[in-house]
């Protein structure tokens, strides 16, 4: 398989490596992009609702559905009891998820019971008509609250472990010790959740599903009906955004549309509002990092001890995999030469957390890059010296505490170029300089790295599958495994036909994602969809054009070797025809012009129970430079400038790229600012809509925004021509904002107290740490003060 780097041709429009649009951009802006709610509805249509709890903690006691039975508009009223097959749609085979909670419930806003009537505006009236008798039990919804009442973990701990720990600690020149909390974040795709069954004959359903994962959604689907997986079609079009939230979270949407659909025997969907989105579906896990670092005068870091514990909500779900991956990115750029990681996920009465980009790495990230801040204000210096203290250099400083060699290492160099282009250190000493002289408004400034992981760590994810059609007239169909969420995975799979077949992009048809044409696929998720379809795609073209070439060759008389796909056309020896000239000839000589295409990543291997392996097949590197000014006398802040240098190898579509770049970072950026979850004594959610939920605007952006790839970057792995995940890895980019607002906070106390801002910062929480900062330094009489009082 040829992925050279170094056969560029840019003849063909909408090639490998070239800005293109994506294929459904102009259809997104204009509203003619087809979501599942825009499908035209079979007559007879039904349409559920989902009837929840209000208590966090409770033995159901009585359940009476007589009125909501009764009332107008009402087909039927479905109940853990109604599941034919195995009321479980766990995605972790644990068994701890029921389609409709029966016996008990285990967090406010559980599914009970779906109300399906003949419009969703009847089924929802339906569903308060419910009484149900319960008998409260003591719940916990936050880590700390957790772990006093000796709540279970949801999955088993994992431990990273290299080195000797206690001697390590123990011989360090300098200790410190600390807590950080880490909030969670809700998804917030604009289109909800939603799924639409229309029943077949015998036991078939067809299943239309806003999933990242369609093949999960079959399997769960065909498991609670209690038949098989070829008795289940799932398809998937387009999800406007998943962002993760849709790896696990629409099993059950779609498992109870097809129960329904299969029992009256008519089409059914199911739509949650808004609210009830956000109260039933999983979020990112919030954490709470608890550390203990041995490190030397120069901001070297000799020992890391620390324990990652995550608020998992009540089963398992991906907390497993979310929460090792977040140990696997406690290091982020830096070597610690003694460290043990170790997770908790916690079992919380609220909903159950899930994916969300990146995947608890960010939560590890944070908490390791926590770690760097408080070293370097312990020590007085600017934190991206300690940062450069620390990064993975050569041999005997580049093994990670998972055992992996870091072996592509470029942080280095990424952040030596950013540093002189966004003209950091003078911007750093201007800022200094603006504080010492500005009582109210205090200003900041961070570089911080990202070093991320790129593979599925449960190995066996790491495959896909493509399908692809070349008819009579020389157009081409392409199906692959992965899912469209708007990251423009279509574009660049077609952008990889193309190059292969090197024919111009617009004849290519990308179809809907369906069980029927690619089986067993892994979930679109963990940045691969790109590097594992495109590889898959290539690899049928490459069995069509294996075919092709022999088949030329035998015609014409010519060696295989003349044969060749120019573009747009087919040159064969001294012959140049048209590539559809030149398929209508292979058709009719009876060649097989389609192919089902295969890939697995190579070379990763990884044993969790020893904590050792290659669980990456490479890393993905970045960093930012946030600049921004506080206001120290009510919190509230802004972000003024922005400059990243991020790698995605050779980049297949540099502005599908820079589109995820700015995306993620402003994704990131609200996580670690305004997003903030809150649940109430009940254990209710109280933040369930835009009113009291906080995503960043379009006025939130940062003022200036200056966003680079880094162009001389390539994968030294033969990826998809060579080129990087994009995905999750700058998502955590924006960790530099939160730093730069710790800065400013810090110029209170002259830079020598560690701000110690928990995630999100609100304005609210950096006021705090302005009274804080304020506090300490009117106790001990420290420097800081004149400039706070000037
Ligand atoms: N970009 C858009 N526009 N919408 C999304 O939902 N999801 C993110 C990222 N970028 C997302 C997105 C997440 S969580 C992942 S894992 C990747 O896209 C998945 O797609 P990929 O593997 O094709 O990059
Ligand atoms: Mo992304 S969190 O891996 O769906």
């Amino acid at each position: 398989m040829d992925t050279s780097p170094s056969r560029s041709r840019t003849e063909i429009s909408g090639g490998a490596h070239t800005p293109r649009k994506h294929d459904s951009a102009h259809k997104h802006v204009t509203g003619s992009a087809d979501y599942i709610d825009d499908m035209a509805e079979p007559t007879g249509t039904l349409h559920g609702y989902l009837g929840l709890t209000d208590r966090a903690h409770a033995t159901i006691t009585s359940l009476d559905l007589d009125a909501v039975r009764a009332s107008e508009g009402v087909v039927a009223v479905l109940t853990g009891a109604d599941v034919p097959g195995v009321n479980d749609i766990s995605p972790s085979g644990r068994n701890d998820e029921p389609v409709l909670a029966e016996g008990k419930v285990l967090f406010h806003g559980q599914p009970v019971f779906a109300v399906i009537a003949e419009s969703r505006e009847l089924a929802r009236r339906a569903a308060k008509k419910a009484v149900i008798g319960y008998g409260d039990l003591p719940h916990v919804t936050d880590v700390r609250a957790a772990m006093e009442a000796d709540y279970p973990l949801v999955t088993d701990p994992l431990k990273l472990e290299r080195g000797d720990i206690e001697a390590g600690l123990a011989a360090a020149p300098k200790r410190l010790k600390g807590e950080m909390r880490i909030g969670g974040q809700d998804h917030f795709y604009l289109e909800g959740h939603i799924a639409f069954a229309i029943p077949g004959e015998d036991d078939e359903v067809t299943v239309w599903s806003s999933t990242q994962h369609p093949s999960e959604v079959q399997h769960m689907v065909a498991h609670a009906l209690g038949t098989v997986s070829n008795a289940v079609t799932v398809q998937v079009r387009r999800m406007g955004g998943g962002f993760g939230g849709k790896e696990t979270q629409s099993n059950q949407f779609a498992a109870i549309a097809a129960i329904a659909a299969k029992k009256l025997n008519r089409a059914v969907k199911i739509r949650p509002d808004r609210d009830d989105d956000m109260i039933i579906t999983g979020k990112r896990h919030d954490f709470v990092v608890d550390y203990d670092v041995g490190y030397d005068e120069s901001g070297v870091i000799h020992a890391v001890d620390a324990t990652f514990a995550a608020r998992c909500g009540f089963s398992s779900d991906l907390s497993g995999p979310v929460t090792d991956r977040a140990l696997f990115h406690a290091d982020n750029c830096y070597f610690y030469q003694d460290v043990r990681l170790v997770s908790k996920p916690m079992m919380t009465n609220t909903v159950s957390n899930t994916a969300f980009r990146g995947f608890g790495g960010p939560q590890g990230m944070l908490g390791g890059e926590r770690m760097i801040e408080d070293v370097a204000y312990a020590l007085g210096r600017d934190p991206l010296e300690i940062r450069k203290a620390n990064f993975y250099g050569g041999p005997g400083r580049d093994v990670t505490p998972y055992h992996q060699t870091v072996e592509d290492n470029i942080i280095g160099r990424i952040v030596e170029e950013l540093e002189a282009s966004s003209d950091y250190q003078a911007r750093r000493a201007e800022i200094i300089d603006f504080n010492e002289n500005s009582p109210v408004v205090r200003r900041g400034i961070a570089l911080t790295p990202v070093k991320f992981g790129i593979s599925f760590t449960a190995t066996w994810y790491n495959q896909a599958g493509a399908l692809v059609h070349v008819y009579q007239d020389g157009s081409i169909h392409l199906n692959h495994g992965g899912t469209e969420m708007g990251q423009g995975l279509n574009t660049k799979v077609a952008q990889v036909l193309a190059e292969e077949f090197q024919v111009d992009l617009d004849t290519i048809r990308i179809t809907a994602t369906t069980t029927g044409k690619v089986p067993n696929t892994s979930a679109t998720a963990a940045s691969s969809g790109t590097d594992l379809n495109g590889m898959a795609a290539a690899n049928a073209a490459q069995q069509i054009k294996t075919r092709l070439i022999a088949f030329a060759s035998e015609k014409f008389s010519v060696p295989a070797e003349q044969v060749e796909f120019i573009p747009n056309h087919v040159r064969i020896g001294n012959e140049l025809m048209a590539f559809g000239d030149f398929i209508k000839l292979a058709y009719q000589a009876r060649i097989q012009l389609s192919a089902a295409g295969f890939y697995k990543t190579p070379e990763i291997h990884w044993d969790r129970a020893s904590g050792k392996g290659r669980p990456f097949y490479y890393f993905a590197y970045g960093a930012a430079v946030s600049e921004v000014s506080v206001d120290t006398l009510t919190g509230e802040y802004q972000v003024d400038r922005v400059d990243v240098l991020h790698d995605t190898g050779r980049s297949l579509n540099p502005a599908l790229d820079i589109g995820q770049i700015e995306g993620a970072f402003v994704q990131g950026m609200g996580w670690l600012t305004t997003e903030e979850l809150w649940w109430d004594d009940k254990g209710r959610l109280r933040t369930h809509a835009p009113s009291t939920y906080k995503i960043p605007l379009a006025s939130d952006r940062p003022k200036i925004f200056n966003v680079k790839l880094a162009d001389w970057a390539e994968n030294r792995e033969p990826t998809i021509r060579r080129s990087k995940a994009v995905g999750e890895p700058p998502f955590m980019l924006p960790i530099s904002v939160l730093e730069a607002l710790g800065m400013a906070v810090a110029s209170i106390a002259d830079y020598q107290v560690s701000p110690k801002l928990d995630a999100p910062a609100t304005p609210e929480r950096v006021l705090m740490a302005v009274e804080r900062l304020k506090a300490l330094v009117a106790d001990a009489g420290m420097p800081g003060e004149d400039g706070a009082d000037a």
